[in-house]
């Protein structure tokens, strides 16, 4: 029996369609050369809808998106909505009621692209940041007293619940043992020392059950350190939401910049799709010019049907993007000297004349090969 997937496909603003294409392009290739099929459906939701009138998302989007097996998402923020609306109101909300409690960042220096981080080679860069992906600072909506006033209060707390980071911890432990098996924490326990408690105990605890895996805890201060610095030292680093956010940001920039960062919000109860998206957000200023890398919206694509459970043609579509970069190293720079479609060509045509073969051995311990077996069974 063939395997088909229902993959809805949420573009959104500025560069996002434009880099998604280039990600199904890669996605249909891989569907054709290692047989199965994807189902397609369009979402037009973000900053030109939300203009036009006032919607962002409601209920009714959500069990629509809910029906499908993955959610293929390019990026959302406009210069003409304020703050927060698309962020906050769909992005946040899509990984939270979608139950996407995982945010997992490859950070990978493929062979051929140029760190910024003048020695660094590509064995030395092979890590995952494991991001919580639905609450600490990000739960809350905050509330400001006295607004204007100069007694002005403003008021953000971080929620951390038990279940949440036990799962995020568990996950990584799990992770960690298909792979170097070493887990970094890194919160601030210093200074949050209820939340930094709860994470550190969940971490005791899953070491505990899982002996084999390496232990290691390092503030968040100082992992903007280390990761630049020796990132050979990470295998897999599970930290907080926004702490996540920020070292994966500084992941993406030792790994050769945003243009090649992918990224998976992973619902690990198959109660809903699991949402792939690139780190980079949609940068209205070069919108519509072709100019946008879409390497890590083809990597995120290929998270997804390495998470699908097609992890063959997810190491071919990683193995491709490596050759077309090693070949093209000036692609995962700023001015990448060929267009966004070219480039998702380039990457097709890749996959096409040579499926499933890396440049050397530089691939091994990729992620796309262990994480179908994260998966619980579909409900
Ligand atoms: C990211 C982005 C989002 C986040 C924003 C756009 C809400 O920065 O995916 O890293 O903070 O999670
Ligand atoms: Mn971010």
């Amino acid at each position: 029996m063939t395997n088909s997937y229902s993959l809805a496909v949420l573009g959104g603003d500025g560069i996002g369609p434009e880099v998604t294409s280039e990600a199904l392009k890669a996605v249909l290739a891989a569907a054709e050369i290692f047989g199965f099929e994807v189902d397609r459906t369009d979402f037009a939701l973000g900053a030109d809808r939300f203009l036009e009138d006032g919607h962002v998302i409601d209920e009714a989007d959500i069990a629509e998106l809910s029906k499908h097996d993955a959610i293929l998402f390019g990026a959302l923020g406009d210069p003409r909505v304020p703050p927060g609306v698309l962020e906050r109101g769909l992005i946040l909300r899509l990984r939270s009621r979608l139950r996407q409690s995982i945010n997992l960042r490859p950070v990978r220096l493929y062979p051929g692209v140029r760190s910024p981080m003048r020695d660094l080679t590509p064995e030395r860069c092979n890590l995952l940041i494991v991001r919580e992906n639905s609450e600490g600072m990000y739960t809350s909506e905050g509330s400001t007293l006295w607004r204007g006033e100069n007694r002005a209060v403003a008021l953000q707390e971080s929620v951390n619940t038990l279940e949440a980071v036990s799962n995020v911890v568990d996950f990584s432990f799990r992770l960690a043992e298909r792979r170097r098996k070493k887990l970094t924490l890194c919160h601030k326990t210093n200074v949050l020392v209820h939340a930094g408690a709860m994470y550190a105990e969940a971490v005791e605890r899953a070491a505990a059950e899982h002996p084999d895996v390496e232990v290691d805890y390092v503030h968040v201060d100082a992992m903007c350190q280390h990761l630049p610095l020796t990132p050979e030292r990470f295998d897999v680093v599970v930290t907080d939401n926004l702490f996540g956010d920020i070292i994966s940001d500084l992941g993406a920039t030792i790994q050769g910049g945003l243009g090649v960062a992918s990224s998976a919000n992973l619902n690990i109860t198959a109660s809903g799709p699991s949402m792939f998206e690139a780190v980079h957000g949609s940068a209205p200023d070069i919108a519509g010019r072709g100019w946008a890398n879409p390497m890590a919206a083809i990597l995120s694509g290929a998270l997804g049907l390495a998470w699908l459970g097609e992890p063959d043609a997810a190491m071919a579509v990683e193995h491709a993007v490596a050759r077309v970069l090693t070949r093209l190293p000036a692609l995962a720079g700023p001015a990448m000297g060929h267009s966004t479609e070219k480039v998702g060509d380039l990457v097709a045509a890749e996959l096409q004349t040579h499926p499933g073969e890396g440049p050397d051995d530089a691939l091994t311990g990729s992620v796309m090969g262990v994480l179908h077996g994260l998966r619980p069974a579909r409900a």
